[in-house]
Parts: C-alpha cells; structure tokens; sequence
C-alpha cells in the first residue's frame, strides 16, 4: 500500500530534522517514561525546564517510588494534570516491587501500569527498548490520515485500532523508535493542525494523497463528542 512507502523518506528527513531535545540524546527507558508523560498534556517547549529539574531531584524508579507527595507535587507545580505525577509514583511502586526497578520491555507489562496507555506504552518500549511496536498519538493519527486522506474518525478508538495495525505491518525492525518518533516529530512541526500544514517542507508531499486532492483543511476529521 501507500503506507509503505513513507519509511524511507520520513527517517532521512528525520535525521536531518530532528530537534535536539533532552530526553533524546540518553534515551533511557526511565528518562523517556518521564518525557512520555510530561509531553501527554504539555507541550515540548513547556516541558524543558521541568524536566531536568524532576530527573536530578528524582533520578530513578526507586527514587521515584518512595518521594513524599508534597515534594512530588512541587516537582509537578505548574505542568498540571496532577493525576499523571500521582499514577507516576503509583507506577514506580510497581515497577520496584514487580520488576526489581527497572522499567519493563515488553509493551503489554508496560500497558499494565498506571497512566500508560497504548501510545505511551508504544513510546517506550520503540525508543528506549527498540521493540517494533507503534506509537499513535494525536500527531500520528493526523499524519496518517493526510497521506491515506482518510476521512475515518480520529475520536474513534477503532481508527486508531487500525492505524496501530497498518503502521506494525510496515515497522521498520532495526530502527522503530526513530520512525515514531520521525512520524510524531512530522506532525509537530510540519503536518500541522488546523489547515495549516507546511506541505512544501514535507518529505511525504509526493506520496500524501490529502495534499494531492487539497483536503488538508478537511483531514483529519474529527467528530464532536
Ligand atoms: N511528543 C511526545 N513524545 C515525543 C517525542 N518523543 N518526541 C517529540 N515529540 C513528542
């Protein structure tokens, strides 16, 4: 299919593209948990100053697991969301008692911890584990949909489904944390929402049938709750 197509292209622009971001350059599975779930409701530029800040006041599960709450939610003040510091601490619990401290590899152990869902559990086992598995967030459901001009749902747990199953059939083995992250990085800062995409940057244009037919206005389409 079409779909398959993309790899190549996506993980050269990558290489030259990527933005260089802290969690990047020592991609440890404890490290990209944290960013995983900092960047959940934040954006990247929000996010900097408290990272680093929370990994050397917290360097590991184990540190992690036995914070008292009141620091904890200093450490948080001002990304809000506080449930995702709360399942954090949760999650660390787990990972010490369960998983003797480190963070699990497998996606399904990841799944099973608190405030990891689907993508992020996806995140970390493709980037820090390099498990073939995808990752889709709201960037990659827009992406995906542009290049198919899909006019499927992207509120519609069933089109993620789908999109998850299209993109493991094309997963490239020995580099799946670079093509999420290339396909996340895409829609962060060229595949952009709102009908203003900056498709004469974009290393998909020739393949991307949403651009071909001039339906980046109308893709994705996403129904009111
Ligand atoms: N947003 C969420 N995760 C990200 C990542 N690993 N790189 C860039 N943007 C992201």
């Amino acid at each position: 299919g079409v779909l398959s197509a993309i790899t190549g292209p996506l993980l050269r622009w990558y290489g030259k593209n990527a933005r260089i971001l802290p969690w990047r350059d020592t991609p440890t599975p404890y490290r990209v948990w944290i960013s995983e779930i900092m960047l959940q409701q934040t954006r990247v530029t929000a996010v900097m100053p408290y990272y680093e800040r929370f990994l050397c006041a917290l360097p590991s599960p184990d540190a992690l697991a036995s914070v008292p709450d009141g620091e904890l939610l200093k450490l948080w003040e001002g990304l809000g969301y506080y449930n995702r510091a709360r399942n954090l601490k949760k999650a660390a619990q787990i990972i010490v008692k369960e998983f003797g401290g480190d963070l699990p590899a497998s996606f399904g152990d990841l799944l099973s911890l608190p405030g990891i869902g689907s993508y992020t559990a996806g995140a970390i086992a493709s980037i820090a584990f390099g498990v073939p598995v995808p990752a889709v967030d709201g960037n990659v459901l827009r992406v995906i949909s542009r290049v198919l001009a899909s006019r499927s749902d992207i509120a519609d747990a069933r089109t993620k489904k789908s999109m998850e199953a299209a993109l493991a059939a094309i997963m490239p083995r020995d580099c799946a944390g670079d093509f999420n992250q290339a396909l996340m990085e895409l829609g962060a800062t060229v595949c952009l929402p709102n009908g203003e995409p900056l498709c004469k940057n974009c290393p998909l244009l020739p393949l991307c049938r949403a651009n071909a037919e001039n339906l980046t206005g109308e893709i994705p389409v996403k129904a009111a709750k």
